[in-house]
């Protein structure tokens, strides 16, 4: 049985990655703090006939995510998927160093440290998926925090495809751009979310890399709604 894990996988881009993987024969780790919405999670990906479980876990804990880890057992590990995210967005200078400081243990330190203790267990053909954002590669006035962050997560996950590449594991990097999710509600301004994407449509992106054979590297994927950035 194939085993893959989700980080932000209670909603959102990540709870659409999870459906669109979820087949017989796989495993499903479903990472995030809110049980309830994993709960309900969990029963789709049941019923579309994987076999999922539940790991609570706050990423922005080191401790946290090392007894997270420890639980998953000695079994390799075939995808990776890092995507629980969170942005603040407002002028540069109205940053709290906490803020700050929140916003890169959850967007970049997780993913560091979730692939440096799960990347030895990957076996060749194993994969790990970053989602990054358009933020990733412009930045954008009000969005400091969250730029710097993905543009450093796009630093460390260059460098690691170029790291995992002998062994046979594979780096991916999709870049969404505005997504109809949750992630907006806390963010003031008025956003078109009807003008969004739908998370399904990274979840295709995703599908779409991990489909091709094992000796095929689909590097970076951008997707975004026609009507470009918003
Ligand atoms: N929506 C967009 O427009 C957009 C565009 C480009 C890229 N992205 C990226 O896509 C990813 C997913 O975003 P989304 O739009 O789906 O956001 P979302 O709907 O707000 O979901 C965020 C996910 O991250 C998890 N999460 C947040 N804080 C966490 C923590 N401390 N520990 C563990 N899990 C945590 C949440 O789970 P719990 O609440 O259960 O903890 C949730 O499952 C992020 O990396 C985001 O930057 C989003």
């Amino acid at each position: 049985m194939q085993r893959y894990l989700i980080t932000g996988a209670s909603r959102g881009i990540g709870r659409a990655i999870a459906l669109k993987l979820a087949a017989p024969d796989r495993k499903l780790f479903l990472v995030g703090r809110d049980q309830e919405a994993l709960v309900e999670v969990f029963t789709e990906v049941e019923a579309a006939g994987a076999t999922p479980e539940i790991l609570v876990c706050d990423l922005t804990s080191p401790q946290a995510l090392e007894d997270m880890v420890s639980t998953l057992g000695d079994e390799p590990l075939d995808l990776l998927v890092n995507n629980a995210g969170t942005a603040t967005v407002k002028p540069y200078d109205d940053v709290t160093l906490e803020e700050w400081q929140d916003a890169l243990a959850l967007n970049v330190t997780a993913p560091f440290l979730l692939t440096q203790k799960l990347a030895p267990r990957m076996p060749a053909g194993a994969s790990i998926v970053n989602i990054l954002s358009v933020a990733a590669k412009t930045g954008f006035p009000g969005w400091s925090s969250y730029c710097a962050c993905k543009f450093a997560l796009e630093g460390f996950s260059q460098s690691i495809r170029a790291e995992l590449r002998d062994k046979g594991v594979r780096v991916i990097n999709v870049y969404p751009a505005a997504t109809a999710t949750d992630i907006w509600d806390e963010i003031d301004g008025d956003w078109p979310r009807d003008k969004m994407m739908a998370p399904e449509e990274t979840a295709e992106a995703v599908a779409y890399a991990l489909s091709r054979p094992a000796s095929v590297l689909v590097e970076d994927i951008t997707v975004g709604g026609l009507g470009g950035n918003l």
